[in-house]
């Protein structure tokens, strides 16, 4: 099947998967709970959940288990971006086709929706830990997958790297790779590498496998922030559903102004190959993740 195809089609499969997973707007808290289903159902490539599925079949996974993870990763994600674009960090207005979460629902409603989706997202993925038949070596392995998630979105992970990218701005500390690497692969890298990694080890990989999906992740997360650097120069907002010269604006510390569009776009070309030949030389095989991890390579959104 084409690629593009078989893309859309795991795509609705991966967002009825999340749908299951999303609180219902009833209550007191009805604004809240309309505010996280606002931002999460704007749409969105999906790709941290399809990488999760993904990389749990790479190692045979096949039953719900990685489910409520999946939704739990979006969450995770979607959270990110509706706190990075209040008006205290990037300040932007819209994301995803649509005005963002602040500017429809309000600011102080942005926050509590934000922290919503960090918070529900690990009650979700603990769901995990109450599904039928679950042996005591899978409830093992829901430990460790919730071990992963709470690292790579945390301290040392995704906020980690935000804060980093917050500092950075407007202190002309051009040319500083070092410190454009940490925050590419802390803020953006670390929630790709937890996505492969969960699915990796809920389906029974070892440690070494886990760990060669790490520095896959890696490759692929800082390639996709390239690439998103690249197209905050290069698109548009119909293409891009969100606004492009947002970090010229916020003065960033990006790729782009680090090292030039050209170098970018080689070493998103290389950096994914790197994670390529990784995927390439396992005895397990996915030819669709690999075939998702090329077409990142040429993405316009
Ligand atoms: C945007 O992520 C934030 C970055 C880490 C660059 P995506 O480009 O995956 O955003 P959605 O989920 O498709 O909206
Ligand atoms: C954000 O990086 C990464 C996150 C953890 C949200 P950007 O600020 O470049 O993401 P966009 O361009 O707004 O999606
Ligand atoms: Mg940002
Ligand atoms: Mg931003
Ligand atoms: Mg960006």
């Amino acid at each position: 099947m084409d690629f593009q195809k078989e893309l859309q089609e795991k795509v609705r499969e991966v967002e009825e998967i999340l749908g299951k997973y999303l609180p219902r707007e009833e209550g007191f808290q009805k604004s809240l709970l309309e505010a996280m289903n606002y931002s999460f159902l704007a749409g969105g490539k999906r790709l941290r959940p399809l990488l999760m599925l993904e990389c749990y079949r790479l190692f045979g996974g096949s039953g719900e288990i990685v489910e409520p993870f999946m939704a739990a990763q979006e969450m995770i994600h979607t959270y990110s971006l509706v706190h990075d674009d209040l008006p205290a960090m990037d300040n932007d207005l819209y994301r995803r086709g649509k005005k963002t979460t602040h500017a429809v629902y309000g600011e102080a409603m942005a926050i509590l929706a934000g922290d919503g989706l960090l918070n529900f997202a690990f009650e979700t993925a603990c769901k995990a830990f109450s599904m039928g038949g679950l042996s005591d070596r899978e409830a093992g392995r829901v430990g460790g997958a919730l071990t992963i998630l709470a690292k790579k979105a945390g301290i040392y992970g995704m906020i980690g790297g935000q804060a980093v990218d917050v500092e950075a701005e407007k202190r002309k500390l051009r040319l500083d790779g070092e410190k454009l690497l940490f925050i590419h692969e802390h803020k953006t890298a670390a929630l790709i590498q937890s996505a492969m990694m969960i699915g990796a080890h809920l389906a029974g990989a070892d440690e070494e496998a886990v760990r060669e999906l790490e520095k896959a992740g890696y490759a692929i997360g800082i390639a996709f922030q390239i690439q998103d650097d690249i197209l905050d120069v290069t698109s548009t907002l119909e293409e891009l559903g969100k606004p492009v010269g947002s970090d010229e604006r916020n003065d960033k510390l990006t790729y782009v102004s680090v090292y030039g569009l050209e170098k970018s776009k080689q070493d998103v070309e290389r950096l994914s190959r790197e994670a390529l030949d990784i995927l390439g030389n396992r005895r397990e095989r996915n030819v669709f993740l690999e075939e998702l991890v090329m077409s990142l390579i040429t993405r316009r959104k």
